[in-house]
């Protein structure tokens, strides 16, 4: 009987445990579940004998997946597959998946969710801004950045977007406005919002020469991945320009830094929220099962990233 293994340090709502294994146990699969772990031990231990892996922004490093010797299929139920080492998986044979879309609408929630936090003073009673009327960069028009226009078109926003993998029609028909270059995106908004994976070409790309065409007011919305910003670039930003924030679903490395030099210009989730709601931790996770099930039934390898 083939084994799936669900290993999350942030645990999914409970729902979404409960239908990942009613599909697991319907195709005939064992269930087993490995949450809040406290070390890395304790999941290497826990795939030793699983058939097929579920995981969150758990790390599935080499270590894992050589550990994982019935191993034949890893889920990051998500988007983002960086906490892979994809070249591992495929030297074993392991397809690697992501669940793109499902946890969408959650994340792009979240973004609007900060920018209306923020732009209020983090709701301390002083004056703040409206977002409407506002130009809003969407940085890669993907799934997430696609949410966040459709919500932001609802408060009002002019909306801008940079995708050099998506067609300017595409962009356009949903009522956005596309933009030929990154520098561009910045130039013209005071609100950028982030939705670039993070991989060699997108690490510390967010520098110092896009951040400092922003316009007046620049808020910088980062839900994607803290790596994907150079941090040396934002202490830079922060020092000469005090009209500019930086809001982020999870902290960047010189938090303590921001913290203590630049108060009120700056909001970090305390662990990364975005996607941790019930609706996106059932839809990512009901697809990862199926997609589980449908791997080992019929070899369907739709979704796969490492090919
Ligand atoms: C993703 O890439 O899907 C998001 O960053 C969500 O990550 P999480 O499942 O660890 O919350």
């Amino acid at each position: 009987m083939a084994k799936v293994l669900v290993a999350t340090v942030k645990p999914f709502a409970p729902a979404a445990v409960g239908n990942i294994k009613e599909i697991v146990e319907k195709a005939g699969y064992e269930f087993a579940l490995l949450e809040k772990y406290a070390d890395q031990s304790d999941f290497i231990k826990a795939v030793s004998d699983a058939d097929a892996l579920i995981i969150r922004s758990d790390k599935a490093t080499r270590e894992v997946i050589e550990a994982g010797k019935n191993l034949k299929i890893i889920i990051r139920a998500g988007a983002g597959y960086d906490n892979i080492d994809l070249e591992a998986a495929t030297e074993k044979g392991i397809v690697a998946m992501n669940t793109p879309g499902q946890n969408s609408n959650a994340v792009a929630e979240l973004a609007l969710g900060m920018m209306v936090y923020f732009a209020r003073n983090c709701f301390n009673g002083k004056a703040g801004t409206e977002l409407k009327g506002k130009k809003l960069g969407i940085h890669a028009y993907g799934n997430v950045g696609r949410y966040v226009a459709n919500i932001a078109k609802g408060f009002g926003m002019e909306i801008y977007a940079f995708d050099p993998y998506i067609p300017k029609e595409n962009i356009e028909k949903d009522g956005v406005h596309s933009v030929g270059s990154v520098e561009e995106l910045y130039s013209k908004c005071q609100y950028v919002s982030l939705h670039i994976p993070a991989n060699e070409e997108t690490k510390n790309s967010i520098n110092y020469e896009l951040l400092s065409k922003m316009p007046k007011g620049a808020v910088l919305v980062n839900t994607a991945r803290k790596e994907v910003v150079c941090e040396k670039s934002l202490m830079t930003m922060f020092a000469e320009r005090d009209d500019f924030g930086y809001i982020s679903d999870i902290a960047p490395d010189c938090m303590d830094e921001i913290a203590e030099k630049y108060e009120g210009r700056y909001f970090f989730t305390p662990k990364k929220m975005g996607a941790q709601t019930a609706e996106a931790n059932i839809n990512a996770g009901i697809a990862a099962a199926n997609q589980i099930v449908n791997y080992l039934e019929k070899g369907d390898k739709t979704f796969q990233v490492n090919k």
